[in-house]
């Protein structure tokens, strides 16, 4: 039985695209900065939760700079500030949150636009996709029309081509018979379908950013691999930027070209993927991956648990906010070590970096 009848009439033999963005550069897009520009520059970010008299300060001085088109992992914790400071861009935030610091976007300050230029860029130069789609989407509504309204949202379309567009979207995500989908509910499709359409009605907008968070942690490996491979893909063919945040050390080495470690609500280390994983040179960093050497482990690794507890964000210490913790600290790390590029296009907030190993054999050391 075929319902929603009328949608899928007016979904049927798409021949012409309406993703002008995706063939060339008559886009659709606003002017984008090339590869290797600066795509988003966020710095001394700072998120402070009040609430009678406590503060917690979620996120302390964050800085990072984005290159268009590039996938940028951001790690840490639970309660490091990941989602915090990713939600702060977006205006997504309760408000008990008071925000400070620089955020800019192709050029254009994000922290401080009111709540209507939120709106209106929001979805349009960064989306989001989150964890948990069942919450997202909408249980009662069939999800064609769940896409179809994203579409409408964002283009002045009459149903007809907003319809085409949503199956094109659709199908830009690789659902399968999307004509076929489209009058289905959120209930009928698997946790992978259900995650395609988030993603789908996340590109509603054209963005260029998507924000991951935690997207795919919810998933089995197999589905897991599947959507992360999109997201390289449309990462790829829309020149769109990708931040993954993600618990998973195994997705950011294998699909992330960056990596920004966080604690306590700042960056403690920055590199591109292949010089972090490496040369790890922050405590921290190294503590996160444990023992098991990163390329030996299956993707889908979580997380080891690092000995001691996270800092209690109302109460930062003076100093290094990882010392309590950490096995190299002394009492230089009482002063704050800056987030501070030591080695070209390396980037780590320590006094006492760790060295890189020896080789572990000689048929292996061949670094320079
Ligand atoms: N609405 C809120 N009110 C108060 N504190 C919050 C709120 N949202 C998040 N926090 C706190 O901010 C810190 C950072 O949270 P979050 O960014 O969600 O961490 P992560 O995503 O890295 O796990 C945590 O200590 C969390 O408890
Ligand atoms: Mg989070």
């Amino acid at each position: 039985m075929r319902a929603h009848d009328d949608v899928l009439a007016g979904a049927g033999g798409v021949q012409e695209s309406h993703f002008p963005a995706l063939s060339g550069p008559e886009s659709g897009f606003p002017e984008l900065p090339a590869d290797g520009e600066t795509l988003l520059e966020v710095r001394d970010l700072r998120v402070r939760f009040s609430r009678r008299g406590r503060h917690v300060h979620a996120v302390n001085g964050l800085s990072y700079r984005l290159e268009a088109g590039r996938m940028l992992a951001i790690i840490g914790e639970s309660g490091s500030g990941k989602s915090v400071s990713s939600r702060a861009l977006m205006g997504l935030l309760p408000s008990t949150a008071t925000v400070t610091g620089s955020a800019r976007f192709a050029g254009t300050e994000l922290v401080g636009m009111t709540e209507a230029q939120m709106r209106r860029r929001r979805g349009a130069d960064i989306a989001m996709v989150f964890q948990d789609p069942t919450r997202s989407l909408n249980p009662t509504m069939r999800i064609g029309t769940q896409v179809v309204e994203a579409v409408r949202a964002h283009a002045d379309l009459d149903r007809r081509a907003a319809r085409r567009r949503a199956v094109e979207l659709l199908s830009l995500v690789r659902m399968p018979v999307p004509e076929q989908r489209f009058g289905e509910y959120p209930h009928q499709l698997s946790g992978g379908m259900r995650q395609r359409v988030m993603i789908a009605i996340a590109l509603a907008g054209e963005p260029r950013l998507l924000i991951a968070d935690e997207a795919t942690t919810a998933l089995d490996v197999t589905t897991q691999a599947q959507i992360m491979e999109l997201l390289v893909e449309l990462q790829h063919r829309l020149g769109m930027a990708v931040i993954l945040i993600s618990h998973d050390l195994g997705l950011a080495a294998s699909y992330a070209q960056d990596v920004l470690v966080m604690y306590a609500g700042r960056g403690v280390e920055h590199a591109a993927a292949e010089t972090l994983f490496a040369h790890v040179r922050m405590p921290y960093t190294r503590a996160l991956l444990g023992a098991i050497p990163l390329l030996e482990r299956e993707p889908h690794t979580l997380l080891p648990v690092v000995p001691g507890q996270p800092p209690d964000l109302s109460a930062l210490p003076a100093g290094c906010p990882f010392a309590p913790r950490c096995a190299s600290a002394d009492e230089q790390c009482a002063v704050d070590p800056p987030l501070t590029e030591h080695e070209p296009g390396h980037r780590w907030a320590c006094w006492h970096p760790v060295p890189d190993a020896p080789a572990p054999d000689a048929a292996s050391g061949d670094r320079s």
